[in-house]
């Protein structure tokens, strides 16, 4: 699998190009894109990396990638990872916990390249959903989630980069991703969800039968 992985990230690279503000997104997937962007710039690329977690800056710092903050910049492409792709190209993500970052950079990207290797390409989402609270009467935020049918569980030991608190929810399904995730995002203490619909430009996928490319038809 981690083979997989990494002929996908590898691939993702090919869209970065000269002078770009490259989106630089966060897991085990992606991590093989940053350490391939940092051989690209020794070899002379010359990209302003922005990163969408703590972790991911700390890989970019190793690799070399000069950073800037998120700011006012438009993004030319961000390479991100998912925990699950379905058929319409959403996406559920959030299992590193970075999801609010994450969001917020794709929300500003031109080009949203997403790297996966094939087991997480699926027809009906089942990956707990990632929801980002904040710690303040947290427990009133799960209550109204179970009342939504969702089994909402803390992620013990675990605080954003954001200072907040991640519950991750199962389900029996999820119907309407996009109506989910407005849904979601209009219970007060929930900061961010890791439905993200309508924002994956491009999924490249790592199959034992090589690569696949699956584009967006939005
Ligand atoms: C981070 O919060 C996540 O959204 C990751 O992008 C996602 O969990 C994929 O991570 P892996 O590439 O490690 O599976």
């Amino acid at each position: 699998m981690e083979e997989l992985k990494k002929a996908a990230a590898h691939h993702a690279t090919s869209y970065v190009k000269d002078g770009m503000i490259v989106g630089l997104g966060t897991g085990s997937t992606t991590k093989y894109a940053i350490e391939k962007i940092g051989e690209m710039v020794k070899d002379g690329l010359h990209i302003k990396g922005i990163a969408t977690s703590r972790e991911t800056e700390k890989l970019a710092n190793e690799a070399g990638i000069p950073l800037v903050p998120l700011n006012e910049h438009d993004i030319d492409v961000t390479i991100d990872g998912a925990d699950q792709v379905d058929g319409k190209l959403n996406l559920i993500k959030g299992g590193g916990g970075a999801l609010l970052r994450e969001k917020m950079v794709a929300s500003c990207s031109m080009k949203e390249i997403i790297v996966v290797d094939e087991s997480k390409i699926v027809s009906s989402f089942s990956f707990p959903l990632p929801v980002e609270v904040v710690k303040f009467g947290w427990e009133s935020v799960a209550k109204k989630l179970r009342a939504f049918g969702f089994t909402p569980k803390l992620r013990e030991g675990f605080i954003t980069d954001n200072g907040n608190y991640i519950l991750d929810c199962k389900y029996t399904s999820i119907e309407n991703a996009e109506e989910m995730e407005t849904m979601l995002n209009s219970i007060p203490g929930v900061v961010e969800n890791g439905l993200f619909v309508k924002l994956a430009d491009v999924v490249v996928v790592g199959t034992k039968g090589g690569i696949k490319i699956i584009k967006s038809n939005l």
